[in-house]
């Protein structure tokens, strides 16, 4: 049976202590569920050494939500991926709509990050997603093409699998997000898994989606075709509220499994 994937951002919330009281609650309530689940919490770059001391011996694992594409060097306030190892970070996070649309980072800097992340062996979360002005002009899926075209460039076919992408529409996240309908969504994620086909031939990459995701829309999300999991924000910030929610959506991924 194929793990649910379901992970959550936790952007620039929560200190140290906020993190670890977090962590330490999502893995005991989560704990009965560790066989179902394929878990990951990407918290604050100061929380991270905390949280690999609790989170290194549980069913979770950690992100970072951003990383510098070189090992060292002259840039100043940037994070490399050796520092990032020596905290116990297995997840790179990638191309977040924040960081491409209020940062301002483009395509071709995220291959970059892409590249170095998985040749240091992490796993590369790309995520990818189009702007409410691209989709009022219809051109999502040319969109999501060239971010896929451009970010997953020179990837080699043995690093493949330690990639997976978010699609996660810039219109849908966060306060003021219009939640994406499921129809929609199957629609873009067919569109990714057809470009990864194209670039890559017949491989299968998880593709999550995210975005306002929530108890109300979860389940409709998750039950799609080429949905393969779920990258959650302000619905699991708090570790009751994400276990119930993955509660919520187990059987649902359950049953979808067992048809496919
Ligand atoms: P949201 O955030 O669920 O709060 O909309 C999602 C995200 O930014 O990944």
């Amino acid at each position: 049976m194929k793990r649910l994937l379901i992970g959550t951002n936790l952007k620039m919330y929560k200190g140290i202590a906020e993190t670890i009281a977090y962590l330490s609650e999502l893995i005991t309530l989560t704990s009965a569920l560790k066989n179902d689940l394929e878990l990951f919490v990407i918290p604050s770059y100061t929380s991270l050494d905390r949280s690999h001391q609790i989170t290194c011996d549980s069913h979770i694992r950690l992100g970072a939500q951003n990383m510098y594409p070189a090992l060292e060097g002259q840039f100043t306030g940037e994070i490399s991926p050796r520092m990032l190892k020596e905290v116990g970070v297995s997840i790179i996070e990638i191309g977040h709509s924040e960081r491409r649309h209020v940062l301002g980072e483009n395509d071709q800097f995220l291959n970059k990050k892409v590249l170095t992340a998985v040749e240091q062996n992490f796993t590369a979360l790309l995520c990818v997603g189009e702007t409410a002005e691209q989709k009022s002009f219809g051109i999502s899926d040319e969109i999501l093409k060239i971010q896929l075209a451009i970010g997953l460039k020179d990837i080699k076919p043995e690093q493949l699998n330690q990639v997976w992408i978010a699609y996660e529409p810039v219109w849908a996240i966060g306060v003021g997000g219009v939640p994406a309908d499921p129809d929609y969504v199957e629609l873009r994620h067919q569109t990714i898994q057809n470009k990864i086909r194209e670039m890559f031939g017949p491989i299968q990459i998880p593709v999550l989606y995210g975005g306002s995701v929530n108890p109300s829309n979860a389940e409709g999300l998750l039950s799609r075709r080429f949905v393969d999991g779920l990258f959650v924000g302000r619905a699991a910030w708090e570790a009751k509220k994400f276990t119930k929610l993955i509660n919520q959506i187990l059987p649902i991924w359950k049953g979808k499994n067992e048809h496919e």
